[in-house]
């Protein structure tokens, strides 16, 4: 697939690195050239000079920014993608004050309302980094949880979450985002609270056909 990630931080690397191993064609940008070359040379993609260049023929573009830049991002290339499958990985929370996102919306959908021709699905943004990079832990593949209104929109990021080692597992309509965000929250809350070291991922286990 061509696959654009807009955002070269921890999850653009990891997502770039997994996505070229798996085989396919990654461009990244990000708000510094510098940061987007940076992360093209470690993973094995190609840095764009903008966020449009990037989109440019992508075929998946992934959205790998702080939630805060989102709406910048949208002013700047919300109309080129149109038609697009837009893999929106943000986490719209504050650890520090975690019910002031628990209000009825999702990051994903609000993406959507910004970009009414984009085909947005959440994905990936339950897992670290880290497990992005290697979602494979003591030889069991963790889930990739899909939500988004677009089917075929979906399959294709489930057949990308498979490509580099998930299990991919569709979690309903986009409004499942809302789900899938606090899933992500729980976790940041449970690596803080406990001083884990941010790789613990979710695996549902038992019957799952
Ligand atoms: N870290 C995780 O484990 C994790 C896991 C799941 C989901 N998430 C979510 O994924 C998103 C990214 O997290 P991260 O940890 O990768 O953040 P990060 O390390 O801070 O990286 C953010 C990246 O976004 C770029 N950026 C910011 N505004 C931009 C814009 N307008 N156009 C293009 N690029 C822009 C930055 O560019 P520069 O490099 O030039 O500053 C940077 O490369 C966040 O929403 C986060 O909540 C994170």
């Amino acid at each position: 697939m061509q696959i654009a990630i807009i955002g070269s931080g921890n999850v653009g690397k990891a997502l770039a690195g997994s996505f070229t191993r798996a085989g396919h064609d990654v461009t990244l940008s990000a708000t510094s050239q510098q940061s987007a070359q940076a992360a093209a040379s470690q993973s094995g993609g190609q840095a764009a000079e903008s966020n449009r260049q990037a989109v440019g023929s992508a075929e998946v573009v992934v959205l790998a920014v702080p939630y805060p830049a989102v709406d910048g991002l949208l002013a700047d290339v919300g109309d080129a993608l149109a038609g697009k499958v837009v893999v929106d990985v943000t986490n719209r929370l504050d650890p520090a004050d975690p019910g002031s996102t628990m209000d009825g919306t999702s990051a994903a959908e609000q993406i959507q309302a910004r970009a009414p021709e984009a085909r947005v699905v959440k994905a990936f943004n339950t897992a670290f980094a880290s497990r992005q990079a290697d979602p494979v832990v003591e030889g069991v593949a963790l889930d990739a949880f899909i939500a988004g209104d677009d089917d075929r929109a979906k399959q294709a990021v489930a057949e990308l979450a498979g490509s580099i080692g998930f299990r991919p597992i569709d979690a309903g309509p986009l409004v499942m985002a809302r789900a899938l965000e606090a899933m992500a929250l729980l976790n940041i809350t449970l690596q803080l609270r406990n001083n884990w070291p941010w790789q613990a991922g979710f695996k549902l286990v038992g019957p799952t056909p």
